[in-house]
């Protein structure tokens, strides 16, 4: 105990005198004639100048693209130096990176330490005297992102698909439906698309892991991450945890080639997958309509699911009556855990119309997901970005999921490990923003994320049948 105690005051100091000493100028922030002369009106320009200099003199030691420490000093800090400025240069980069994070989701984090006052750290700020930011600094650093024409759009309802233009647009999704729910695709001919990614069940399996064609055991192979729904995956920032796919044409080629999924390996297989599909009259009809010479290829397969999945979104929740206006849509228990979800920093991350998608995020800054949220034994095959990138640095980097419809969508995370959104809430609590989580402040925000079950094609999700959405068990005159 007395170590620890010693431990922290000698880091402190260290801190210390690692700010006066490596950054050598003074740290009275924005010299003070300059700052005089701004008001937060201040556009154009000098706006942006005095927002940059804020940036440069406070923020920039840890969140700047030159950001780096005296490796005496951090030892003498026992590494304080450098978790700082690693764990700012994973959550916020002041040069953003449109690739990684949507510059929604940048702006938003902004906004939100701009509110809590959370940043410089306490631990900066005690030591680097003047670098707190003053309200005239927080009004400039606001401005400065209203004038960018960020539009802070923190929710947004849920727009309902685009209706088919033309007859061609309509049997394009028609075969895309078709696609999406035909074996075919399979070595064995049982695994579909919805085999994983079931309509009725949140656009998921509802399974810890996923299960693809057998193995030489006649057992089904299991995945190595849980499956995401496909439910409004149309606005991911790119598609898969890792993100390895750009959008959902690409996605759509990647199942029937993995061995453990639908059985193929090769890209010549897609030949023997054409064959298959060809003796089915409606498909083999549909291909020469839409696609004409071009033929069933593995590109025009993945170009019919993917404009069936464009149709797969689900407007219409409670949220999105409360968002256009109707206060009574949620319960007050809802509105509570829609305010925790705000202040607590989850709607930075989890935002735009799908709460969640447009950003890849670590999942150990507070503490390690897989800690919080994984069996001890749990055999980790994920390790996010890093899997398609190969950068050490994107190692544990994960695509935010969507939140819209995550009530029926369990079990939760990457790993499939956490059954409860409670739980998962908890979990978020301890990784994501740092801190514990009352009971009934989890359950509110459960309640809130409950709000958010939509409907497709005006049918509420969680009434979905069968026969509703799969073409192969409707009648020939749905749809
Ligand atoms: C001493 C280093 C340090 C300085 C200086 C610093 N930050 Fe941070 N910042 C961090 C760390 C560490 C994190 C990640 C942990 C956390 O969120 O608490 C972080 C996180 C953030 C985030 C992401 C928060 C979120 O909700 O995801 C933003 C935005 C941010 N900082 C903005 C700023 C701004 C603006 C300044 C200057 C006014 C600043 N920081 C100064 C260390 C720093
Ligand atoms: C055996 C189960 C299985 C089958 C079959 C399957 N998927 Fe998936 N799907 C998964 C898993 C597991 C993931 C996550 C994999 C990852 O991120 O590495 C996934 C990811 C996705 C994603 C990305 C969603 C996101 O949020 O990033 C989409 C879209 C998708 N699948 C659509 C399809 C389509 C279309 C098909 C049919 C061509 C298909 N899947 C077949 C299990 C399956
Ligand atoms: C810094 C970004 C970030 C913040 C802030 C954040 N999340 Fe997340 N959230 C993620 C990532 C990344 C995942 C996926 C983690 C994984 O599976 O490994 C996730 C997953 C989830 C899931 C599981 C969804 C699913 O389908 O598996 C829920 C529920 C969730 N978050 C709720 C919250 C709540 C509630 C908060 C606020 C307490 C929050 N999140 C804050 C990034 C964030």
């Amino acid at each position: 105990m007395k170590c620890s105690i010693w431990k922290y005051v000698l880091a402190l100091a260290a801190t210390g005198a690692v700010g006066t000493v490596m950054l050598g100028v003074s740290k009275v922030a924005v010299d003070a004639a300059q700052r005089s002369a701004v008001s937060p009106e201040l556009s154009g320009s000098d706006a942006e100048q005095v927002a940059q200099a804020i940036l440069r003199q406070k923020c920039a030691d840890c969140h700047g693209p030159e950001a780096s420490y005296s490796k005496f000093w951090n030892a003498l800090s026992f590494g304080k130096l450098s978790r700082d400025v690693d764990g700012a240069q994973r959550s916020f980069k002041m040069v953003p990176d449109s690739e990684i994070r949507s510059a929604n989701v940048d702006y938003l984090k902004m906004d939100h330490v701009l509110r809590t006052r959370r940043m410089p750290p306490a631990s900066y700020t005690m030591v680097h005297l003047g670098s707190r930011l003053t309200p005239l600094d927080v009004s400039i650093l606001r401005n400065r992102y209203k004038e960018q024409g960020a539009e802070l759009r923190r929710f947004a309802p849920i727009s309902p698909a685009a209706e088919p233009e033309t007859e061609w647009d309509r049997a394009r999704i028609r075969l895309g439906q078709l696609l999406y729910h035909n074996g075919a695709l399979s070595t064995n001919n049982q695994v579909s698309c919805a085999s994983c990614h079931d309509l009725t069940k949140g656009g998921t399996d509802n399974l810890s892991k996923s299960e693809g064609v057998p193995g030489a055991d006649g057992l089904p192979q299991l995945g190595g991450v849980n499956a995401p729904t496909t439910y409004n995956a149309a606005g991911n920032i790119r598609q898969f945890w890792d993100g390895r796919a750009a959008d959902l044409k690409e996605q759509a080629g990647g199942p029937p080639l993995n061995p453990v999924e639908m059985g193929y390996s090769k890209p010549e297989d897609w030949a023997e997958i054409a064959d298959k599909l060809a003796q089915d009259d409606e498909i083999r009809t549909l291909f020469a309509l839409v696609y004409g010479g071009d033929g069933i290829t593995g590109d025009t397969i993945t170009d019919a699911i993917a404009a069936f999945e464009q149709t797969l979104v689900t407007p219409d929740s409670a949220f999105d009556a409360y968002l256009k206006g109707n206060k009574n849509a949620l319960t007050e228990k809802q509105k509570k855990g829609m305010e925790s979800f705000v202040n607590r920093g989850c709607a930075t991350c989890h935002s735009g119309p799908a709460l969640g998608g447009i950003s890849f995020e670590y999942i150990n800054t507070h503490s390690d997901l897989r800690e919080a949220a994984a069996p001890k034994d749990y055999a980790e095959a994920a390790f996010g970005l890093r899997d398609f990138t190969k950068r050490e640095e994107d190692k544990d980097m994960f695509r935010v999921p969507v939140l819209r419809n995550v009530a029926l969508t369990a079990p939760y995370f990457h790993t499939g490990s956490v059954q409860t959104l409670e739980e998962a809430v908890r979990v978020m609590c301890k990784t994501q923003v740092g801190g514990s989580v009352s009971d009934a402040e989890a359950e509110s925000i459960a309640a809130f994320l409950r709000a958010q079950t939509g409907k497709l094609n005006g049918r509420p999700l969680q009434a979905l049948t069968p026969e509703e959405t799969n073409p192969y068990l409707s009648k020939p005159t749905a749809q």
